[in-house]
């Protein structure tokens, strides 16, 4: 099962931030996932719509611009940072897991992923976006095929995964609340590969390890490695 470092490892550090994007990707995981939203003129790296929760600004994130922005405290005064120095600091090494949240300029995006194609940065095998939002997920899988995309939901619908088959999704996100192994099998049986967050307790650990899912998201990565490897036979 892989583990994936939720917001960074933001069980240690400021979520989001470069500190625990750094310390995710040292830790050698499977991936890393961050959440996006739209500044006025860029890509940023922050969970919320509002400033409010997690920096010392206020106001909504897409009303500003970067240079705005990153003057703001995220946390032991690091800045929110930019798309783009994720791209940088990551070098194409580890999975980037982005999700999409909210006023996003779609075709800004899909030109950012592709001249960070052709720079060498990201691959399309260390990609994969994901949203609640699946009109964003099909318009983006229509306008860069390659694209792996994974289709967020915190349900379970009538229909099982079917919804994410139907976007020609790579992999379906699913809260682990939620989660059962009818939906999974059904998952499996489609194609796609299945993810549960957030998952940090070990008991949840264990669970979603015999569900037969393919990887979680954690906000304590090196503990949730080292309990599923103990789990291993
Ligand atoms: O991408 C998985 C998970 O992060 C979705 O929920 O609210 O933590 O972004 P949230
Ligand atoms: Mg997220």
């Amino acid at each position: 099962m892989k583990v994936f470092a939720h917001r960074g490892a933001s069980g240690h550090f400021p979520e989001n931030t470069k500190s625990a994007i750094l310390e995710a990707l040292n830790m050698g995981l499977d991936g890393i996932e961050v959440d996006i939203q739209s500044a006025t003129d860029d890509y940023m790296l922050i969970h919320d719509s509002w400033l409010d929760r997690t920096t010392n600004g206020k106001g909504k994130v897409s009303e500003f611009d970067a240079a705005t922005l990153t003057k703001l405290d995220a946390g032991n005064g690091e800045c929110i940072p930019r798309l783009q120095q994720l791209f940088d600091w990551n070098n194409n090494k580890t999975l980037l897991n982005l999700e999409l949240k909210h006023t996003f300029e779609l075709e800004k995006f899909a030109d950012q992923l592709e001249r960070n194609i052709s720079a060498g940065t990201i691959s399309c095998a260390n990609i994969l976006v994901s949203s609640f939002d699946h009109h964003q997920l099909q318009w983006l899988k229509k306008r860069l095929p390659w694209l792996k995309i994974g289709a967020l939901t915190s349900s379970i619908p009538i229909n099982y995964a079917k919804f994410a088959q139907d976007l020609n999704a790579f992999s379906v996100h699913v809260d682990k609340n939620f989660i059962n192994k009818a939906f999974v099998d059904d998952a499996k049986k489609r194609g796609l590969e299945v993810y549960a967050y957030t998952v940090d307790k070990q008991q949840d650990i264990a669970l979603m390890r015999d569900f037969g899912l393919d990887g979680i998201f954690t906000n304590f990565p090196m503990q949730s490695k080292a309990y599923l490897l103990s789990l291993a036979d």
